[in-house]
Formats: C-alpha cells, sequence, structure tokens
C-alpha cells in the first residue's frame, strides 16, 4: 500500500502507512506510475473538493485499466436551525457576502481565499494549516493558523472571540471540521456553504474506509473466491 499527498501542507500529520510526497506532473504521469508501479487498485480519497486530481485519478485508472475506488464522505445535510445560504462557486460565495461590511470566518483552503479580495469591504477572520502567504489584499483581516478537529465549543468561543457574523464553509462532511457548522447554528450565524462539485461519472464511491476494505477484499480476491 502506497499513500499519495499533493504536498500541499509544509508539515503533514504523521501517518500509519508509506508516503510519497508530490504531483505526478498530469493524468498521463499519473497512468506511467501506476503501470510501472504494478498498482492492483487506485483509491481515490481526495478532498471532495479535489476536483483535478480526481478527474486525472479517473483517466488515468480507466486508461491502464486499474480499478478505480472513490472514498468520499457523506456531505453535511441542514438541520433545524441551520441558516445556510448554498452556492457553487468561491465568486458566489463573496457575492452572497453582500455589500455591507460584515466580519466573515473563512474555513477555507488558502488555494481558495484570493476572490474575497474583491469584497475589501468585509473584515475576514482566516482559519489554515499553514501560513497565508502572502496574506489576503484587504486592509482589515486576522490569520489563525490551527490543525483540526475542532470542536463545537472550541469553534463558538472563536466566533464570539471574533465577533463574527458570518462563516463561509466548502461541505466537506465529517466530524472533523464540523465545530463551526454547530457553533454557528448555535449562535444563530448564517453560513455561506460551498456545494459539492461533481463526483466522476462511472467511478463508484463508498463513504467509509471499511467500505473501501470490504470492495478491496471482493476485487482483489481470485476469479474463483468471487465465485467468478
Ligand atoms: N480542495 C480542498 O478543499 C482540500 C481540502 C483539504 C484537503 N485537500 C487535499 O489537498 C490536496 C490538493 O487539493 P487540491 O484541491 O489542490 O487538488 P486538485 O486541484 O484536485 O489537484 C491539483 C494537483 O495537485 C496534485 N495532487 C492533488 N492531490 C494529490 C495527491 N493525493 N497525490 C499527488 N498529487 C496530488 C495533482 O498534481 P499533478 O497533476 O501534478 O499530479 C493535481 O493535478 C488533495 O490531495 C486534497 O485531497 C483539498
Amino acid at each position: 500500500m502506497r499513500l499519495s499527498l499533493a504536498g500541499s501542507t509544509a508539515a503533514p500529520a504523521a501517518l500509519p502507512v508509506p508516503v510519497r510526497i508530490g504531483g505526478f506532473g498530469g493524468a498521463e504521469r499519473l497512468a506511467v506510475y501506476l503501470k510501472a508501479e504494478g498498482v492492483d487498485v487506485l483509491i481515490d480519497a481526495t478532498h471532495p473538493y479535489a476536483r483535478k486530481m480526481s478527474a486525472n485519478a479517473a483517466w488515468a485508472a480507466q486508461t491502464v485499466g486499474v480499478p478505480l475506488i472513490a472514498l468520499q464522505r457523506p456531505p453535511w445535510a441542514q438541520v433545524e436551525g441551520d441558516r445556510w445560504i448554498e452556492v457553487d462557486s468561491v465568486g458566489e460565495a463573496v457575492e452572497a457576502l453582500g455589500a455591507s461590511p460584515r466580519r466573515v470566518f473563512l474555513a477555507l483552503g488558502r488555494k481558495d481565499i484570493a476572490p474575497f479580495a474583491e469584497a475589501p469591504q468585509h473584515h475576514y477572520v482566516v482559519r489554515s494549516v499553514d501560513p497565508i502567504d502572502p496574506p489576503l489584499a484587504v486592509p482589515s483581516a486576522d490569520y489563525i493558523r490551527a490543525r483540526g478537529p475542532f470542536s463545537e465549543e472550541n469553534d463558538r468561543a472563536l466566533l464570539n472571540k471574533y465577533r463574527i457574523d458570518v462563516v463561509v464553509s466548502k461541505n466537506s462532511g465529517g466530524s472533523a471540521t464540523y465545530g463551526k457548522i454547530a457553533a454557528a447554528r448555535a449562535l444563530a450565524l448564517p453560513v455561506v456553504m460551498l456545494r459539492r462539485p461533481p463526483s466522476q461519472p462511472d467511478v463508484p464511491v463508498v463513504e467509509t474506509a471499511d467500505e473501501v476494505i470490504a470492495l478491496l477484499d471482493h476485487t482483489l480476491a481470485p476469479d474463483a473466491a468471487r465465485g467468478v
């Protein structure tokens, strides 16, 4: 087994499996890698918003005939008390903040925050694992460096401390970053929620690691054991 990381995080958390780090150089190079390394199954466990890598994985796996399984946490669903404004792009999220100055908690990746410079009337509080460099081109922003998981209690304190009016979030799913969503609900704050991009067509999607393992057992079992 080998885990591949993009290399976007300067000091990734320790992992209990062999890791390789860095892009492959595009879908064709990934296909070459899969073949050269004799990969039997490719698991796309990228974040639901990592569109390019998921598309590359689908293309490469199809091209070299390697089975592909996508592991995707189910998205969060609105529950009573949530005040979500759902949008399809970061640009729409910027617009959804409106013209009047607001105090905005930006819980997006470093790559996604630049468009908020188009709305410099707001005060931004940006939380990220690595430093935001260069900083957001706005007159007023605070930067918090932290790595999840984040509890509701922690995030409620944070939203209060920075007197946040609105939270901007991706619909990541899972519990590690749900704290801010629960905290916004508790404080009756709106959340501008970026909808997920569509997943790759024709790729089986499972929601848990256990389901991946079960599928792996099936995919890798000799034909006879599968009743083929
Ligand atoms: N997007 C998010 O909101 C988000 C949030 C949390 C974590 N992440 C993780 O951060 C990584 C980068 O995210 P992204 O949105 O920048 O991805 P992306 O736009 O889909 O991919 C950009 C490029 O990064 C490289 N790459 C991405 N994932 C890789 C991997 N697991 N192993 C090797 N190379 C990889 C690929 O480079 P080459 O074409 O050169 O191979 C890919 O073309 C992903 O692995 C994702 O799971 C993303």
